[in-house]
């Protein structure tokens, strides 16, 4: 028998895998978890704790289907389907390619979004609790995903500013850059009336509470909020600016380096995030789903 005593065998179903603190101040790895298998409650549980303690989850090396994907986002919440009808997987409505890729001159996917910091689908009344991205082709240099912790940058504002901002409401809007990224790209169509029915603007608290954790963010982007409800024009621009600054300083950010088969598993109440650019020439295609949050309060 060996002198050294082995570790307790793992609970009925539930997998030997490793969560890691990557450098800075928040994203964590996942490592030996293997998503493709039925997951344990347990297993689940400790993943739902990292997610809310780490705000961006990394599963690496997920062999996974995009239907795999699907159902292991819906154990957070109900799928939202984004309004890019043109972008959805074949046979997964739930699943929106986000790709610089055209096949027959047509483009595949998305190829920019995230070109502006945002929190996905902060313009509809229920914004996205959290997104989950998995690489399919990654290009050989760029094509980053940067994050950006709203939590640790409502908490380093100037005590003044945080006063002047509390309680008061932003409105987000789908169109807010629509037509700049739609005058340089060839992803964005003109909307159907149906799709702007999808998006109409919607207010929402400049600072949130994080429903589960209890902790205070910012929630205003550059991408789709366009005013501050109340404020003279100038002024609602002016802390916009300010704000959109200071949410993004590089304290405050993870740079995320795609390695192949990577699935990332963001908080789109504590993060914003931003795409940080791949060379045209260089094929880039990732899966995106997006789960369905709460009314922001
Ligand atoms: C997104 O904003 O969902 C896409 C981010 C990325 O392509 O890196």
């Amino acid at each position: 028998m060996s002198a050294f005593p082995t570790a307790p065998p793992a609970p009925s179903g539930a997998q030997d895998f490793e969560i890691r603190p990557l450098p800075g101040s928040f994203a964590a790895e996942v490592l030996g978890l293997d998503l493709s298998r039925p997951l344990a409650p347990a297993d689940f549980d400790r993943l739902h704790r990292a997610h809310l303690a780490h705000h961006v989850v990394v599963f690496r090396d997920q062999r996974i289907t995009p239907a795999q994907q699907v159902a292991f986002s819906r154990r957070f919440g109900p799928l939202q389907v984004h309004v890019q009808k043109k972008f959805q997987l074949a046979g997964h409505p739930e699943v929106l390619i986000v790709s610089n890729i055209k096949e027959n001159g047509e483009p595949i996917g998305l190829g920019d979004a995230g070109h502006f910091w945002h929190s996905d689908l902060s313009y509809k009344d229920r914004p996205s609790l959290g997104s989950l991205l998995h690489a399919q082709i990654l290009p050989a240099e760029g094509g980053d995903t940067l994050f950006a912790d709203q939590h640790a940058a409502y908490d380093a504002l100037p005590e003044a500013l945080k006063t002047a901002i509390a309680g008061l409401r932003a409105e987000h809007s789908y169109l807010a850059k629509y037509e700049e990224l739609r005058a340089r790209s060839p992803w964005r169509p003109a909307l159907t009336p149906a799709q702007l029915e999808e998006v109409k603007p919607t207010v929402h608290p400049v600072v949130r509470t994080h429903p589960e954790t209890g902790r205070k963010a910012l929630f205003v982007s550059e991408h789709f909020t366009t005013r501050i409800v109340g404020l003279p024009e100038d002024e609602s621009r002016a802390v916009l600016d300010e704000l959109f600054a200071l949410s993004t300083q590089p304290a405050f950010l993870y740079r995320h380096r795609w390695q192949p088969h990577d699935l990332v598993f963001w908080d789109n109440r504590s993060v914003m995030h931003l795409a940080a650019g791949t060379p045209d020439h260089l094929p880039r295609k990732l899966y995106r789903t997006t789960i369905e949050g709460d009314a922001p309060f």
